[in-house]
């Protein structure tokens, strides 16, 4: 198996590139499967829940050509049966937008129940809620949700719980369907806007995408476009703890600031220098870390990607610090693992504390899921002596080159095989 070996200590300096935004990726890929035409998409991070996405379409029938490491050319014109296999859909949350997407072209879609990251629940209740709203009805069977229906008709949903995931989903579904839907207590998040922008892009008619409420007129058509992903908040938020965290001077380039308020603010307020340009941010920080508490709550909120790294930060800073997972039922599977680095955080359902500590220690450590992989590499580039990461898979899923990224920006950090002989960049 790979792993990751960093030998910490060394200040991260110089400057780094943000790609594409991951959920927003694999949002819009899906949405491909609406147009009449085909779709040049640029920007698209290189990572492999987005390969997976082109390939489940690619298994559908749809034609995928690479134009180069960050723009696909995709043509849903050949996508004549509405079924995503289970051997590939099963490993990505995201996998459930193929329902609203094969929902709202073929008014039916089989899709395996999807995996992705394991801290709880991941229900769908409400997906099938707006689903049911829009005139279709559902079965599980042998693992496989099947959703269909006569005719889509436009309809007024009302999410129980704030949800990227059915916010997405109900989009999807209603692009193309008879009427108007609205959707209220909508998810907010930028990669949301961003779904929206691409479909209306495709003549699709979308208002209020950012907003609580959002306001879809079907269209009978959705014709190509050529489209660039945003940036990647989670990303270059992830960026920007680990520079905190090492001490260092980065500057983050190619971000929407915007998007990194909520982040910002939390930096700030721990003492960290952050400069906002244009399209970067310089983070900067030669002095103590301050205590802080964390609340993870929607988009504006502080984002819940960005939870397990903000924790990792604030094992180094000089008090006592509450971190409070709103959004998920168990994302604290990382902290036992930060423990083996000497972090003192004791968890009690949503709550995680965390007592400041003067330094870690290296040690082996494993990613318990995506975000959780950049909190272990965040922690042993502040940590003294050497970390082992592995299941390094999680963390191949979301962040693009992440070691070869890291490495210019001066870190100490491999890819290995569990032999140790050092895989070389492509
Ligand atoms: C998306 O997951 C993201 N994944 C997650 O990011 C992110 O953590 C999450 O949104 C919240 O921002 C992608 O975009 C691919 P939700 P999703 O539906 O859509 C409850 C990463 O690291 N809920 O917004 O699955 C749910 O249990 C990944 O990039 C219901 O109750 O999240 C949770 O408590 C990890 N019923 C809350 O809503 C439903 O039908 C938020 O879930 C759906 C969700």
């Amino acid at each position: 198996m790979e792993k990751i070996v960093v030998n910490g200590g060394n200040k991260l300096i110089g400057n780094v590139q943000i790609s594409g935004a991951k959920n927003a990726a694999v949002a819009i890929i899906p949405g491909v499967i609406l147009s009449d035409g085909i779709c040049r998409i640029e920007n698209i991070p290189n990572i492999m829940d987005v390969n997976l996405m082109a390939t489940i379409l690619h298994q559908m029938g749809a034609k995928v050509n690479r134009i180069n490491k960050s723009t696909l050319e995709i043509d849903p014109t050949y996508i004549r049966n509405p079924v995503a296999k289970y051997d590939l859909v099963r490993h990505m949350r995201a996998s459930s937008y193929l329902m609203g997407a094969l929902l709202g072209k073929f008014s039916r879609a089989e899709v395996a129940l999807p995996g992705g990251c394991d801290f709880g629940v991941r229900p769908l209740d409400q997906h099938l809620k707006g689903f049911g709203v829009l005139g279709a009805e559902h079965s599980v069977a042998g693992g496989i949700i099947t959703v269909k229906a006569d005719k889509l008709t436009g309809g007024h949903i009302y999410l129980d719980v704030v949800s990227v995931g059915a916010t997405v989903n109900i989009i999807l579904a209603s692009v193309k369907a008879e009427g108007r839907t609205i959707i209220e207590n909508a998810a907010k998040e930028p990669h949301i806007v961003d779904l929206a922008n691409f479909l209306n892009s495709m003549g699709a008619d979308i208002k209020g995408a950012g907003t609580d409420v959002i306001k879809i007129n079907g269209v009978k058509h959705l014709t190509g476009t050529s489209y660039s992903i945003i940036p990647d908040q989670i990303e270059a938020g992830t960026y920007m703890v680990a520079a905190a965290a090492t001490g260092g001077d980065v500057v983050i380039q190619n971000v929407i600031t915007k998007h990194l308020e909520s982040i910002t603010a939390k930096l700030r307020e721990m003492g960290v220098q952050v400069d906002e340009y244009e399209d970067s941010v310089r983070i900067r920080r030669d002095g103590v870390l301050h205590r802080c508490n964390v609340k993870t709550m929607p988009h504006p909120g502080f984002p819940t990607d960005m939870q397990p790294q903000i924790a990792a930060l604030l094992t180094l800073a000089d008090g006592t610090s509450i971190v409070n997972e709103a959004v998920w039922d168990n994302r604290f599977r990382y902290v036992e693992e930060l423990k083996r680095m000497g972090a003192d955080i004791s968890v009690d359902g949503k709550i995680a504390v965390i007592q400041g500590v003067k330094e870690l220690l290296g040690a082996p450590v494993k990613a318990t899921d995506l975000r959780a992989g950049a909190a272990m590499i965040i922690a042993a580039l502040a940590a003294k002596g050497t970390t082992y990461v592995e299941d390094i898979q999680h963390i191949e899923r979301g962040y693009e080159e992440i070691v070869e990224k890291l490495t210019l920006l001066g870190a100490d950090i491999k890819r290995v095989y569990a032999n140790d002989s050092v895989i070389q960049p492509a």
